[in-house]
């Protein structure tokens, strides 16, 4: 019996499941695998290195990109919209923005900001809506678009329905046509086997990212132990392997770069200094969480975010 709920990261009431902290909590499992993984020192002809890379064309000052998160205006305090305030963070930052399930017009006003924006769309039961939205996302400057194809169970055994939207299964038929038809990079966001990653790969999506999107399988594995598999697997493609999941610091984010992502997305960790101080909460985490990357890729000779090297890693 699951009783006592112990989750790590329980997130505000309402807005996400709230997993066990149980074995069968992913969240739990893959804090433990991230935290058992360690560095070894290649301090001789190390330097100061150049976290600046580039995604889908554009220039980012760091590899370290937001979340795509969902429904935070419905808990922003005093009128704060937090789908807007990171954002702007991601504007200062230089970092590429993700965005979650959101209507139209919500999506548009993220957009207006300003920030270079990858709208993550429902798996919905509904394909015009897919299709509606995709386009929505390109008439609003979003650099690419996708769907999270691992939110289709809900937690009852069925297709998951989202704020009265039932969702459906991603035939890979149906991705197909979805990559068709736009001309902006489409992504498949929480790919977590090789089976998926060359799925994904075969329908024309040029990224994914490896994710179980916060702990939904129960018994997840990490996405830190899939993504050297999928990354060798998908060597030579062109396909972009992001990856996130847990990860709280930039040491975090520097064990998956190592494993072969090419940049990571932090999600609850910005969630608190988000909800608190909106903005700036955000920025000043990301900031620090960029000091630690080059901090450890200083520590283990990795002169910039192309030279990542396994190598390094004991795990
Ligand atoms: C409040 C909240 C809303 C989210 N909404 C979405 C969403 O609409 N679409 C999506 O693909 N992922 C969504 N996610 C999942 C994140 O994009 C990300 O995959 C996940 O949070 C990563 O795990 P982490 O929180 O352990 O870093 C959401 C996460 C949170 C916390």
């Amino acid at each position: 019996m699951m009783s006592e709920i112990k989750s790590p990261w329980p997130g505000p009431k309402g807005l996400i499941p709230v997993t066990s902290g149980k074995a069968d909590d992913a969240n739990v499992y893959n804090r433990a695998y991230l935290d058992s993984i360690h560095v070894e020192m290649r301090v001789i002809d190390a330097v100061l290195p150049d976290l600046g890379c580039e995604i889908f064309g554009e220039k980012f000052s760091s590899p370290i990109m937001m979340p795509a998160f969902s429904h935070l205006n419905k808990v922003g305090k005093d009128g704060k919209k937090p789908m807007v305030q990171y954002a702007e963070a991601a504007l200062e930052l230089n970092a590429l923005n993700w965005v979650g399930m959101e209507p139209n017009d919500e999506y548009a006003e993220i957009a207006a900001v300003g920030a270079k924006t990858v709208r993550i769309i429902k798996p919905f039961m509904n394909h015009d809506k897919i299709l509606d939205e995709i386009k929505f996302a390109e008439e609003h400057g979003a650099i690419a678009v996708g769907i999270d194809i691992d939110h289709v169970p809900g937690t009852d055994g069925k297709y998951d329905v989202v704020d009265g939207f039932p969702l459906g299964p991603v035939m890979q038929e149906e991705l197909e046509k979805y990559v068709a038809a736009t001309e902006l990079p489409f992504v498949a966001k929480g790919v977590l086997s090789v089976q998926d990653a060359v799925k994904a790969k075969d329908a024309g999506c040029k990224a994914i990212i490896v994710s179980h999107h916060h702990g939904r399988i129960p018994f997840g594995i990490a996405p830190a132990q899939i993504l050297p598999r999928i990354k060798e697997t998908l060597e030579g493609s062109g396909v972009l392997v992001f990856a996130d999941c847990s990860i709280d610091t930039g040491y975090d984010a520097y064990k998956l770069l190592a494993l072969g992502a090419d940049a990571v997305a932090v999600g609850r960790g910005i969630l608190g200094p988000l909800l608190k101080d909106g903005r700036e909460g955000v920025t000043k985490k990301v900031i620090e969480m960029n000091q630690q990357l080059s901090e450890l890729m200083m520590y283990t000779g990795i002169k910039d975010a192309c030279s990542f090297d396994k190598s390094v890693l004991y795990i």
